[in-house]
């Protein structure tokens, strides 16, 4: 249903807020409204749903573990109670839903300072500590002034010019570093749970892109201090999961370890930040051309330079794990890409600004990492206005989460959901509100443009220079983790190959 055909729903009549949730702002629910193709909107109250008992549904939620399986428990629900339902988790209170069409309506919907849900346990650890909130968690027009500044440096195209020569040097010496391992392995080959590598290679990007800093993560001996900070990303994101339902303040007082290993946790991430910051002025990467612009405080630079740093590492290591694991699965699709590679450096001559215009297989597999393996389960506004979704009225002010990986394994959305398919996205299927792994609009991923960079750079290097392949019995799922990372080591084999050389 588009949004324009929809009535405007500040006819409804406002009325007290409902018992049920007294956190959202809403107009009536009991009345019944004629839509205009003279359907009957159906009221708020009527979605169905698990709402009615939040501290029971807390507890059955805790139950299933629902910490870590909240994507598959997603999934569950949709096919219980069709493509809208609403629920409520201890305080937590949201209407989900799942098909292209509705993530159009709600992201129409989303006014001009969008807002997702907040993560309680990050903003709690920056009040605790007396420190400024980055883009990422900002609100409002403080959010607006910043991202419009940060927009200009890290996701305009123009800037992404600057970007790839830093990658490409990272990505030749990852390859490197991988033929060491294959030399000293003895073997002609390295057999390992890639996630640490992995890992090491994006930290090792996203701080060569904002700081102008190489870490030296490719090489042998690693800093500890570098160490220390990788450690405490990794401490970041586990800790913060458990404190999702239970209000950190809480915790807190209780003085809990989950609270302590966060707050160490973070403090480990500013210092670093803190330290790279102080080095910086020379250089001209995106913090010296924001410290030059003089339009931010040096505190809100450095709060969201240090999210940028804390988000851009996890999210595109995993998402590159998950290719070569895909790729490692499919030989046959990883010599298709390989040969889209190949012919790409032939027509550009090796120019690698120009090559990534000629690698469509190589983003279509990217995306059909995102659409299978999510890195984030949910996308999540607060309506700005009254929306009409599956014909059911929802009033502004609501959190409306769109269930990314249960769209993405949507029979109803994508054909043959189960199969890792590339060649869908070269235009073949319908892409409408269906590619959204760095979320939509305005507040979409900062870092999108930097991390598909990366990765693509990353997967160019290893087809010209590697065979992955897996062990026969991996079959790896999701878990929760605040992103969804795999639950086990993926143990990958890779052989160079004849033609490979050392850069
Ligand atoms: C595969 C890699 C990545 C994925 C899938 C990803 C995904 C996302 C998603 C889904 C959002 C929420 C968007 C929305 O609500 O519409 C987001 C926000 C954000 N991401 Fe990423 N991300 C990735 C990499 C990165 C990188 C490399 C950086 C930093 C260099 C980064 C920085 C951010 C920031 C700062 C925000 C918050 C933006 C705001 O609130 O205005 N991300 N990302």
């Amino acid at each position: 249903m588009s949004l324009l055909l929809a009535p405007r729903l500040a006819l409804w009549r406002s009325c007290s807020v409902l018992s049920d949730c007294c956190s959202l702002r809403v107009s009536s629910s009991a009345s019944v409204v004629r839509h205009s193709h003279s359907s009957i909107v159906r009221p708020f109250n009527e979605i169905p749903g698990l709402w009615k008992n939040s501290v029971g549904n807390l507890y059955n939620f805790w139950k299933q573990d629902g910490f870590k399986n909240l994507h598959r428990i997603m999934v569950h629900n949709f096919n219980t109670f069709g493509p809208i339902y609403r629920e409520k988790i201890g305080y937590y209170e949201s209407v989900n839903i799942i098909k292209p069409e509705d993530a159009a309506i709600l992201f129409k919907a989303e006014g001009h300072y969008p807002k997702r849900l907040n993560v309680e346990p990050w903003t709690a650890y920056r009040d605790y500590r007396n420190r400024k909130y980055g883009v990422l968690l900002k609100s409002g027009e403080d959010w607006r002034s910043n991202r419009v500044i940060l927009n200009k440096e890290v996701i305009s195209p123009k800037i992404q010019e600057n970007f790839v020569p830093l990658l490409e040097e990272v990505g030749q010496d990852f390859v490197v570093r991988v033929h060491k391992k294959i030399n000293r392995s003895g073997q002609n080959k390295w057999t390992t749970d890639l996630s640490q590598e992995l890992f090491k290679y994006a930290l090792e990007s996203v701080s060569s892109v904002l700081y102008g800093e190489r870490l030296g993560l490719m090489l042998d001996y690693i800093d500890p201090e570098v160490q220390h900070f990788i450690d405490c990303i990794t401490l970041m994101f586990k800790t913060t999961s458990p404190m999702l339902y239970i209000p950190p303040e809480l915790l807190r007082k209780l003085g809990s370890k989950v609270w302590r290993d966060h707050v160490e946790a973070w403090d480990g991430i500013f210092n670093q930040a803190d330290r790279c910051i102080q080095k910086i002025y020379k250089e001209l990467r995106v913090l010296a051309s924001l410290l030059l612009l003089d339009k931010l405080s040096i505190e809100d630079i450095k709060a969201s330079v240090t999210e940028l740093m804390a988000g851009g590492v996890d999210t595109t290591s995993i998402t590159l794990l998950w290719t070569l694991y895909e790729l490692a699965r499919h030989p046959n699709l990883q010599e298709e890409l390989r040969a889209e590679v190949v012919k790409a450096r032939e027509t550009s001559q090796g120019n690698m600004q120009e090559m990534l215009k000629h690698i469509p297989l190589v983003k279509g597999a990217l995306k059909e990492t995102l659409r299978l393996h999510p890195v984030a389960v949910s996308l999540q506004r607060y309506v700005a206005e009254d929306i009409i979704i599956q014909n059911y009225h929802i009033p502004a002010g609501t959190l409306v989460q769109l269930g990314l990986y249960a769209m993405g394994r949507d029979p109803k959305v994508f054909l043959r959901p189960e199969q890792y398919l590339p060649t869908r996205w070269l235009r073949t299927e319908t892409q409408y509100f269906r590619s959204l792994g760095f979320g939509f609009g305005p507040r979409q991923c900062l870092g999108r443009r930097i991390a598909e960079t990366e990765m693509q750079i990353f997967l160019i290097h290893m087809l010209e220079n590697f065979k992955v392949e897996k062990q026969r019995h991996i079959e790896a799922k999701s878990v929760f983790e605040l992103i969804l990372v795999p639950d086990q080591p993926i143990i990958l084999t890779l052989k160079p190959l004849q033609n490979s050389q050392l850069v």
